[in-house]
């Protein structure tokens, strides 16, 4: 149906709750669909297909969904034609070397030589050749951390997020080959309808992602202090500058990037701003 768009999203695994927070925190309600294979939602023409994820670049590429939720890593392993539309900021990880602790290693070149197990073989295969190094890739689609343990395999290249799987199986990181975190993609070729259902929900997903890295900045500061701290303080248009009760005082206003506030609040204390609340933001329309 050409008025309905069609969602691929994982069907369990790490970007199934990303994937429809994102959809419900700009306003997009589906039903659960936790054993179904397709969700509709009432209150926007869109509809969820819950999918295999290793699947749901080839089913963009088809056309079957018109739109999906997928890691990078994946999207890169499969060589999908697609088009990656917004980067999503979930589900943040690494494709990784790793090898086991006892295991000698100072550089790329150790790796010669090597049998490497993994599932993700064409960015492994592509890692090694751009390096100009000789390995044996092994390919297995899961539980890739107990190659080592078993004898499969001397070293591994697999996701690596919190770190914690490579901890319990006695392995240790030792090169990074691509960072990766949750895209949203569509087929290339679309519908005028479909392209504008697209832009629709685009615009929900930003205003949410905006925000998302975005802060509510409120602070106390002597009059003749403003233009110093506004200066500190990146801001949507210009900062709000309201005056206090108290004589020669007055309250700025501002929004801010989280990980830039952590850079400037030494700054702004030394210049003068007191009582400094960090609030949350729900929405951004900018
Ligand atoms: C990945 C990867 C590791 C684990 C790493 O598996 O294969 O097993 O996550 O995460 P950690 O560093 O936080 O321990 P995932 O759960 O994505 O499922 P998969 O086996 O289907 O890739």
């Amino acid at each position: 149906m050409d008025d309905r768009l069609n969602v691929a999203v994982q069907s369990k695994g790490r970007l199934f709750e990303g994937s429809l927070e994102l959809l419900k925190a700009g306003g997009i309600s589906i039903n659960n669909g936790k054993d179904q294979l397709k969700a509709s939602s009432h209150n926007f023409p869109l509809d969820v297909l819950y999918l295999r994820n290793s699947d749901i670049p080839q089913y963009v590429v088809d056309g079957v969904a018109d739109v999906g939720v997928v890691g990078e890593n994946l999207l890169i392993e499969k060589q999908a034609n697609v088009d990656v539309i917004e980067k999503l900021g979930f589900s943040k990880c690494r494709l990784s070397i790793a090898l086991p602790k006892e295991a000698s290693y100072s550089n790329l070149k150790d790796l010669n030589g090597k049998r490497i197990a993994t599932s993700y073989p064409v960015t492994l295969k592509e890692f090694l050749l751009k390096n100009n190094l000789d390995a044996e890739i092994h390919v297995i689609s899961g539980s890739v951390e107990i190659a080592p343990n078993i004898g499969l395999s001397d070293a591994i290249c697999d996701l690596v997020s919190s770190g914690s799987t490579l901890f319990k199986n006695g392995l240790v990181e030792k090169e990074v080959i691509l960072k990766s975190q949750a895209v949203l993609i569509k087929n290339k070729n679309l519908s005028t309808t479909k392209e504008t259902l697209i832009d629709k929900v685009l615009f929900r997903i930003r205003t949410t992602l905006q925000a998302r890295k975005s802060k509510y900045i409120l602070l106390n500061a002597p009059n003749d202090k403003v233009e110093e701290i506004s200066q500190l303080l990146p801001v949507l248009k210009s900062p709000t500058v309201l005056p206090l009760a108290t004589e020669g005082w007055c309250s700025i206003h501002s929004v801010i990037d989280e990980d830039r506030f952590w850079e400037v609040i030494d700054q702004l204390k030394a210049a003068g701003a007191e009582g400094i609340l960090i609030v949350p933001i729900e929405k951004i329309v900018i």
